[in-house]
């Protein structure tokens, strides 16, 4: 059996001066170790709010009102926030859409992803050098030297979404929280990401809680399903039983775009 990397108890989240208004209401998840869990909803759902409270990256206008975030047996929600800063880009690492947003435009890419590896860890910089550039190769940089030296609008934007996911996962986290990270991407591009993706879980053995909107994606690398429509979950399981037996209304139209 696995084990439980992640997990989310009856999550609510509210707008601080107006408790009524719920982005989430009691969303429960779980991640087990070693697998890849999609988050799939509407625009508007919720799921960027899910993933920023796993993060306790919530704007201070939202706040937790209800519930637990169990990581790796510890709750989140509960810890200090001197605490969470060890935990945060460390063990649980969050990729967005847009890596320009990713990297500063005046830095080179090299020099931006050593500074994980400078906060995180207590690798002289000679070394930490040469774990960037190890990482750089994992995720599929042909040239990590080149990658590395480059400024971001240097590098095209396949070669920038590989170098935002070396960032991420460069010093091991346990958990990638990846929130519509190929939306932007065309589609060989996209699945040549979405295959990292699974060799990141397979070779690294990172779980990853993968946002998306499109159950093609799902199909492709996700081992479980949380479906959320309007901050609450409406469906969740492994994907094959939730691609051939939608229950929710919201999920069957998805698939009915396929
Ligand atoms: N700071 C905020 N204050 C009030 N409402 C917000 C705030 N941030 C997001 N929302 C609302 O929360 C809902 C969920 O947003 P979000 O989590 O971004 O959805 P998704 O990522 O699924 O598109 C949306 O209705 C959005 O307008
Ligand atoms: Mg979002």
């Amino acid at each position: 059996m696995n084990s439980v990397l992640l997990q989310v108890n009856n999550l609510t989240v509210s707008v601080a001066d107006r408790p009524q208004r719920r982005l989430l209401n009691q969303v429960s998840l779980s991640v087990p170790a070693d697998s890849i869990v999609a988050l799939v909803g509407g625009s508007g759902s919720g799921k960027t709010t899910a993933s920023l409270s796993v993060m306790r990256l919530l704007p201070p206008a939202l706040v937790c009102s209800e519930g637990q975030i169990f990581f790796k047996g510890v709750d989140l929600l509960t810890i200090p926030d001197q605490d969470v800063l060890s935990v945060r880009g460390k063990d649980i690492a969050m990729i967005f859409q847009d890596p320009m947003q990713a990297f500063n435009p005046v830095l080179t890419v090299g020099a931006q992803v050593c500074e994980v590896f400078q906060v995180h860890t207590d690798l002289p910089n000679a070394m930490i050098r040469q774990k960037v550039l190890e990482t750089f190769a994992q995720v599929g940089l042909d040239d990590p030297l080149r990658a590395f030296r480059s400024y971001p609008h240097q590098l095209s934007g396949g070669m920038r979404q590989r170098a935002m996911i070396a960032q991420a996962v460069g010093v091991s986290p346990s958990l990638l929280i990846a929130d519509e990270p190929t939306s932007s991407l065309d589609v060989t591009l996209q699945a040549k990401i979405l295959d990292l993706f699974i060799r990141l879980k397979e070779v690294l053995r990172i779980s990853i809680i993968l946002i998306t909107h499109d159950l093609g994606v799902v199909r492709h690398v996700a081992d479980h399903v949380v479906v959320l429509s309007e901050g609450q979950v409406v469906e969740s399981g492994p994907v094959k039983d939730i691609l051939s037996h939608p229950k929710h209304r919201y999920t069957q139209q998805l698939i009915g775009v396929l």
